[in-house]
């Protein structure tokens, strides 16, 4: 097969990528080796800042986030058995919008398919091959065992933390920006009615909890837990004793309770892979770069990359000119690196150091009382949270 441009990925980075290359005219070929309902199975983030969903409705991905999304105008900072709101819609005329990102992939699949976009999910053993040629390719066999091949003028590496576009880059050519974390999360669906309006990001002295939100009848909860917990030790009983002692205060916060019907440990991580291209590649979303869970930002950096990818890409093809391809990394880039600290940022605040003093304890209060008590610290935190602009 020939196309313009070759993407691996067929998560919301690579079905976006495709989609925007697709109202600019520019054909494109999306292949990833899970199933639809291997993607679509998978738990991941429920928070999409204001401009990913503005993205999906105005190029026509879907309106179904505006019917079925649910608007947040803010979120609750709970420390020392306290809640402090932070109101993003006061500090900074923003919101945010819960929407699971299994149903950003599902709109955008549907999308793709009724728009007779080729893209292939279910293949195998894909390769990446002549990425420093302008006639790059991606081998694979189909479901059946038969090999395929893509050739295209642009390579797109869209597939994920694990995939195999960024480890096709030779180690001389690329500098990876590390930090491992010694916690990870212990994630929950759960069947039970929402605790709280917002979400609740608690800071206490067994570690970080998240009280998340799914729809009237299923929520979604994490606590910090150690990376080497197996899920398989921890009873409905002993996940809500833990849950509840992380929230528990003055003011008698109370969970609502109810079978928990998922459960996994997510280990985290930052990482950013600099540059974002290499010859006819170019790498979006997880593939360049990795941050941790808290706050939310791992899909809404994904949809802001290929925003400005799309655009690098048109300007290539339209004006025969692959230079305007270095364009792409370092915008995309002064955004990673805000993502990045905002990421830290919170996790640092507000996750239990394995052998935190209390000194650590006493310095993480004192950061989260000056943000919640300042204006200039509560705008900071709003403005990160619901996005930056452009
Ligand atoms: C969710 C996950 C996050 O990491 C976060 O910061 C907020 C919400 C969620 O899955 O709902």
């Amino acid at each position: 097969t020939r196309t313009t441009v070759g993407i691996v990925g067929a998560g919301p980075a690579g079905l976006m990528l495709s989609h925007l290359l697709a109202r600019a005219g520019i054909e494109s070929v999306v292949v990833d080796n899970r199933t639809r309902a291997q993607i679509e199975g998978t738990s991941r983030a429920g928070i999409l800042e204001a401009d990913s969903v503005r993205l999906l409705t105005d190029t026509g991905v879907s309106d179904r986030v505006l019917r079925e999304g649910r608007r947040h105008a803010g979120i609750e900072l709970r420390f020392e058995g306290a809640g402090h709101r932070i109101d993003f819609q006061e500090l900074v005329g923003e919101s945010v919008w819960l929407y699971p990102q299994t149903d950003v992939f599902t709109d955008l699949a549907d999308a793709r398919e009724r728009d007779g976009a080729d893209v292939r999910f279910g293949i195998a053993g894909t390769r990446v091959v002549d990425l420093t040629t302008e006639r790059p390719g991606i081998l694979f066999d189909d479901a059946d065992g038969r090999p395929h091949e893509v050739r295209c003028d642009i390579l797109v590496g869209a597939d994920g933390a694990h995939g195999v576009c960024r480890s096709a880059v030779p180690e001389a050519s690329r500098t990876h920006h590390f930090r491992a974390y010694p916690f990870a999360w212990f994630g929950v669906l759960v069947e039970a009615p929402p605790s709280a309006p917002e979400l609740v990001y608690t800071h206490s002295r067994r570690g970080f909890a998240l009280i998340s939100q799914r729809t009237e009848t299923v929520q979604r909860m994490y606590f910090q837990c150690d990376p080497d917990e197996d899920p398989a030790d921890w009873s409905d009983d002993r996940i809500w004793s833990e849950l509840q002692a992380r929230v528990d205060g003055p003011d008698g916060f109370s969970l609502k309770e109810g079978p928990v019907t998922d459960r996994s440990v997510l280990r985290f991580r930052s990482l950013v892979c600099e540059p974002m291209r290499y010859g006819s590649m170019l790498l979006a979303g997880d593939a360049a770069h990795t941050v941790p869970p808290t706050g939310a930002k791992g899909l809404n950096l994904a949809l802001a990359d290929v925003r400005v990818l799309a655009e690098a890409v048109e300007s290539a093809v339209r004006g025969r000119d692959r230079g305007a391809l270095d364009t792409y990394g370092p915008r995309a880039l002064r955004r990673v690196w805000r993502a990045q600290h905002f990421s830290y940022w919170m996790t640092s605040m507000l996750h239990r150091l394995p052998d935190a003093t209390e000194f650590d304890v006493r310095r993480q209060l004192g950061e989260l009382a000056a943000v919640v008590d300042s204006a200039a610290g509560s705008t900071y935190l709003a403005e990160a949270y619901t996005g930056w602009p452009g």
